[in-house]
């Protein structure tokens, strides 16, 4: 039920911090170690290489599982689009493990890859939000999101919940291993939670982005470096689905080798800014769609890269965790969006929940 909100989509973008506390509750115990099923953990370390399956919102999930996976974990990881992998399906390494990730289960371009792997006899895990669904029956192993119904046709709470759990897995995967982290995941995990909570709690501040930015554009780009590229891609998809206003993520530096020709006076390019390794670079690709007339919006994150004027703020969570923190703009500029251009947010044109045909 959605009770006081106007639509699922904003009750279920609210609700996100709320899951990660769950999400701490199911995978770790309350002196704060973590709480994988060791077969899962064991199915991970065994493998030389991980293939994430997925499809739309799932698979931006996964280039950030892949991101922790290779950082956290150490374990070379590759992220496939479900519909694609079948002819082209890279070669396999000798010991690989296929991590299928769906919110609803049911997605059929990614059951198909699961059909064909498992009859190649490989280990396979599903990542999903429903127990009981196909994706989850026909897996080896499995990991609940335990983000609760997911209703809106866009998805968003199943997106952060998705990135959250490849957090655990791979500190799981890393404590097993005997590798050091410099960070206790339980900590800031739930620090990340409450910032969610902040930006959440400063709708009005992303609505008048949404007005600022969105209301009389067809079309804007969001641009990010490293892991906020993999965000651009998600806030892209979003603000399409949702407002139908045409939208590209972009890495930062590929800008320039064509697209740049597309920005003209006005066009809104939004830059996410969160990782300081890549500030200066995206900072000057900020400045190079600026001197062509680009209306642009910095997202940055407090103590790490922030500078004034920046339009938003996102507080400061560690530097693996910030997608989930900045979902939540992402998702709000959307819905606002969506909201301006008169759309059926829960119920997009042409779009079902589950895509149940290959
Ligand atoms: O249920 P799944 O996670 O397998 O669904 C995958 C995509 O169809 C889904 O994420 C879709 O892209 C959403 N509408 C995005 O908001």
């Amino acid at each position: 039920e959605k009770g006081a909100y106007p639509h699922y989509m904003l009750k279920e973008i609210d609700e996100q911090p709320a899951v990660m506390r769950r999400l701490l509750q199911e995978y770790s115990s309350t002196d704060g170690k973590i709480t994988l099923d060791p077969t899962i953990t064991n199915a991970i370390n065994d493998a030389d290489r991980i293939y994430i399956i997925a499809c739309g919102t799932s698979y931006h999930a996964g280039l950030a599982g892949k991101h922790l996976l290779e950082t956290v974990a150490g374990i070379p990881t590759e992220v496939h689009i479900s519909s694609e992998f079948s002819y082209n399906m890279p070669l396999l390494s000798k010991k690989p493990l296929f991590i299928f990730i769906s919110q609803s289960g049911e997605t059929a371009d990614s059951r198909a890859v699961l059909v064909k792997v498992k009859k190649l006899g490989y280990p396979t895990l599903t990542m999903t939000n429903v127990e009981g669904s196909t994706l989850y029956r026909e897996a080896d192993h499995k990991m609940l999101l335990f983000a609760g119904p997911e209703i809106a046709v866009a998805s968003t709470k199943a997106y952060t919940a998705m990135i959250a759990v490849f957090a655990f897995m791979s500190v799981a995967a890393a404590q097993k291993k005997g590798t050091k982290l410099g960070f206790d995941l339980v900590h800031e995990l739930s620090l990340a939670a409450q910032g969610m909570e902040q930006m959440i709690d400063e709708k009005a501040q992303l609505k008048e982005v949404a007005r600022e930015y969105l209301s009389i554009t067809r079309n804007a780009f969001y641009i990010g470096r490293a892991l906020d590229y993999y965000v651009c891609m998600e806030a892209a998809l979003k603000l399409k689905e949702v407002s139908y206003i045409q939208a590209e993520g972009f890495a930062g530096g590929e800008l320039k080798h064509g697209t740049i020709a597309l920005i003209e006076e006005g066009t809104p390019v939004f830059a996410y800014a969160t990782q300081q390794k890549v500030n200066n670079s995206i900072r000057s690709n900020v400045e190079e769609v600026a001197a062509r007339g680009a209306h642009t919006c910095i997202i940055s994150m407090d103590g790490v890269t922030n500078q004034e004027d920046d339009r938003i703020v996102l507080p400061n969570v560690h530097p693996v965790l910030a997608p989930l923190v900045c979902a939540v703009p992402l998702q709000l500029i959307a819905y606002y969006a969506a909201l301006q251009n008169e759309c059926d947010v829960d119920k997009p044109r042409n779009l079902a929940k589950s895509v149940t045909v290959e």
